[in-house]
């Protein structure tokens, strides 16, 4: 990693995908107990996914329950049409599929006129070159390494190559944004994603698989830190 990247630290995500819905509240607060500076909430609409989760509703309830930045991804068909509901549900940051939004440069303005923080996310097919333009624009680039949809996937390896180029072409342009990871982020993949240029790690499993939230969130962050010599 060159000398002029961004010294960005390194924060774990987790993911409440793979949290307890009946005991949200909980888990968020032992992920925070566990450093976490945010939280990723999966939405889902059953249309640009093969799954069904959850909208602005939790998210309203949770931003009563917690400080911490609410970090949703929209996993859905014309976010742009939903982006009122999530501010007024208090989430912090929102960011759209490239694949999902025709008019992303219209979607990203709506997300920041609102009052959010604008991300962009590409699922593993889709070069990260293709952003160059709107990338002045964003808060974070989320980069899918895995089709998204379900948690507990094999991180997709070519991943790598498309973090190191989505860095070379942030220090190219001289720009900040954080480059967002998520899909099969764990023990055995997180020191590789951080060493290409990643700085925000969402994790699903590895954070709420085991049941002990807390503890699993804390020594990913420590293995994490620890690759980037931080
Ligand atoms: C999948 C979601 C991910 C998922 C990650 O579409 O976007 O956030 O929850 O889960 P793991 O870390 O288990 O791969």
């Amino acid at each position: 990693m060159s000398s002029t990247a961004p010294k960005l630290k390194r924060h774990i995500v987790p993911s409440a995908l793979s949290a307890s819905f009946a005991w949200l509240a909980r888990d968020v607060n032992l992920i925070q107990k566990a450093g976490a500076q945010s939280v990723q909430i999966d939405v889902m609409d059953g249309h640009f996914v093969p799954n069904i989760t959850i909208g602005p509703l939790v998210v309203k309830s949770l931003r009563k329950v917690t400080k911490l930045p609410l970090d949703c991804h929209l996993m859905i068909e014309n976010p742009d049409e939903f982006i009122p509901a999530f501010a007024e549900a208090g989430a912090s940051w929102v960011s759209v599929h490239y694949e999902a939004c025709p008019h992303l440069h219209r979607s990203l303005e709506l997300i920041a006129q609102h009052g959010m923080k604008p991300a962009v996310v590409v699922n593993p097919a889709t070069r990260v070159e293709l952003l160059t333009e709107i990338l002045p624009m964003v808060h974070h680039v989320l980069v899918m390494s895995v089709n998204p949809g379900f948690g507990g996937q094999t991180f997709i390896e070519f991943s790598l190559d498309k973090i190191r180029r989505l860095a070379a072409l942030r220090q190219e342009l001289g720009l900040a944004f954080r480059i967002e990871v998520d899909g099969g982020v764990a023990h055995d993949t997180v020191a590789r994603i951080v060493q290409a240029g990643a700085d925000l790690l969402v994790a699903g499993n590895a954070v709420f698989g085991a049941g002990q939230p807390e503890q699993d969130a804390r020594a990913l962050l420590a293995a994490a830190r620890e690759a980037a010599g931080q």
